[in-house]
């Protein structure tokens, strides 16, 4: 079981410097023919532009291919099919399988069927791990990842970019400084492995006052499709949003990050300050899932522990 990668929960710190150090190592052109005659698997239940084609570059640039379910519409999902079926068949047909499914849950349900490596790329409001993967490298060749004030903003509850990047933050020395709307506060779930962990947390509705403490800045969307009631979204849309004018008071080393896509979150002002780093960031998806993926296909294991983490040890509590 501790072949697939479900959650940032299974992360230890060794299983991240595993991965972070592997992508800073692999290098572009030698690594065409690690992987030739290899089969990525794409199952994609909701929308993606970076998540489903950095994966696709990354199996390609590895040698490999990869098979795309394509839109559900045009799949047999549409005639009923269970998710089990659907990746039941397709572990049939590829080496791995990468899914994004609307479902908090499914991807650790959908690797229950599966016997090859079964990634997560988004779970509804649950997790998002290679997300974090990349986020970590970026964090880390820019500005390291211990001592580190780290400020994170927008949508906390819905945001699955969020929930996996503060639980792999614990492995790290930095404290964290939740930035959001009252109603958009991190899961019990979630805020409770935090504490557990020991980390620095600490909760603000105002950005202002605790900028020019911070190292990075994690700008997150508003994530609209998970809100049950349109109301409720538009009461908080637009009310985090910087602009390069809002930077003034931070520190020259600030670095800015969003998983992307942005709506308003960030004016484009903030594009041409040396602040911005949301573009390196999406482009350090594609090294970040080459090295995931060849660690998952040669056998390796994305885990550095020979006890892998299982997906019994830890429960979703989000
Ligand atoms: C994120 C996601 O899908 O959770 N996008 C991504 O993978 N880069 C963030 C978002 O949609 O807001």
């Amino acid at each position: 079981m501790g072949r697939h990668l479900i959650s940032a929960k299974q992360l230890s710190r060794a299983d991240i410097e595993r991965v972070l150090g592997h992508a800073a190592a692999l290098d572009r052109e030698s690594a065409l023919d690690r992987h030739a005659g290899a089969l990525l698997g794409l199952c994609f239940f909701e929308p993606s532009t970076r998540t489903r084609l950095s994966f696709e570059a990354a199996i390609k640039r590895l040698g490999g291919d990869a098979i795309d379910m394509g839109a559900i519409e045009a799949s047999s999902v549409s005639k009923g099919e269970t998710l089990a079926d659907t990746v039941r068949v397709l572990a049939g047909y590829a080496d791995a399988l990468v899914l994004r499914h609307p479902s908090q849950g499914a991807a650790r349900m959908a690797s229950e069927f599966v016997s090859v490596p079964l990634i997560n790329a988004g779970d509804g409001a649950g997790q998002h791990p290679t997300q974090t993967l990349l986020d970590l490298y970026t964090m880390r060749e820019a500005v390291g990842l211990d001592g580190l004030s780290v400020g994170i903003m927008g949508d906390l509850k819905y945001g699955r970019t969020v929930h996996s990047l503060s639980l792999a933050l614990t492995n790290f020395d930095t404290s964290q400084h939740l930035i959001s709307p009252e109603s958009l506060r991190l899961p019990d779930g979630v805020r409770y492995d935090l504490d557990a962990a020991g980390t620095s947390v600490t909760e603000h509705t105002d950005l202002e006052p605790v900028l020019p403490d911070l190292d990075v800045l994690y700008v997150t969307r508003i994530q609209r499709e998970r809100f049950p009631d349109e109301s409720e979204y538009r009461a908080v849309a637009g009310e985090y949003r910087i602009d390069a004018t809002t930077l003034d008071d931070a520190r020259e080393e600030l670095i800015v990050m969003h998983p992307l896509p942005r709506v308003d979150e960030i004016a484009p002002d903030v594009d041409e300050t040396p602040h911005a780093k949301y573009f390196e960031q999406a482009e350090n998806g594609v090294t970040i899932r080459m090295a995931l993926l060849d660690l998952a296909l040669s056998g390796a294991g994305i885990f550095a522990d020979e006890e892998a983490r299982s997906l019994d040890e830890w429960e979703e509590n989000t």
